[in-house]
């Protein structure tokens, strides 16, 4: 079995879609538009959009958002939700990470929860191949799920260590680094211990 066939088997995207689609943006993604965004727009890249969580909120802030993600349902989702009056700067690309083709460079990039699921031995590559589609002092978020993870421990989803994060993102400025370990329930499945990574980089 193929690692997407595996992850699909693992996961009820519908239901996950169906949970995140009206939630607020991820806190990484805000805290970044903050940082260095205030008052400013340009092109964002949205890798494993999901339900459009991220996506319909830097829309609705002005941006324009090519949302990426394999799962047709994924894009039928974001489409569903945009606003007709945002559409016009929404491009919906249904592909995989590693057949994507980018003719486009981006002022910001944000891959939340979504890289990980890349067999692990392709994250540096698609992160190598975003580097070249990043502007300069453009900025890169991304969210990945640490070994203490519920899901790390008991789903098979590959973990990281912020060292591994500090590799991947070698080639870009580290702005920031941090982990947050909290027991909850999150909307990939009812578990109880979350163990989240997420850096923000510029390049
Ligand atoms: C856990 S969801 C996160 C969705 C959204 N970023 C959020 O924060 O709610 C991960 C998303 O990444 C997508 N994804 C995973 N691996 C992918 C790949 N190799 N290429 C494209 N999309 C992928 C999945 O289809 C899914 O929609």
């Amino acid at each position: 079995m193929d690692n997407k066939e595996e992850i699909e088997k693992k996961y009820d995207w519908l239901g996950y879609y169906s949970s995140t689609k009206n939630q607020p943006p991820r806190h990484l993604l805000t805290k970044a538009l903050d940082l260095f965004f205030k008052n400013k727009t340009g092109i964002a890249l949205d890798l494993g959009a999901g339900a459009g969580r991220d996506t319909i909120y830097l829309l609705k802030q002005g941006w324009s958002v090519w949302a990426v993600d394999r799962e047709e349902t994924a894009i039928k989702t974001i489409l569903r939700e945009t606003p007709l009056n945002l559409q016009e700067k929404l491009t919906c690309y249904n592909t995989d990470f590693l057949d994507m083709e980018l003719d486009f460079r981006f002022d910001l990039c944000s891959a939340q929860l979504s890289l990980m699921f890349l067999p692990p031995s392709q994250i540096q590559s698609v992160i190598d191949k975003i580097y070249t589609k990043v502007k300069v002092n453009g900025v890169f978020v991304a969210s990945f799920l640490g070994y203490q993870d519920d899901l790390v421990k008991n789903k098979n989803i590959p973990g990281s260590d912020l060292e591994k994060l500090r590799q991947y993102f070698s080639k870009f400025q580290v702005i920031e680094l941090e982990e947050e370990i909290k027991n909850s329930q999150n909307s990939l499945s009812a578990h109880n211990q979350s163990h989240f990574l997420k850096i923000i980089a510029r390049k």
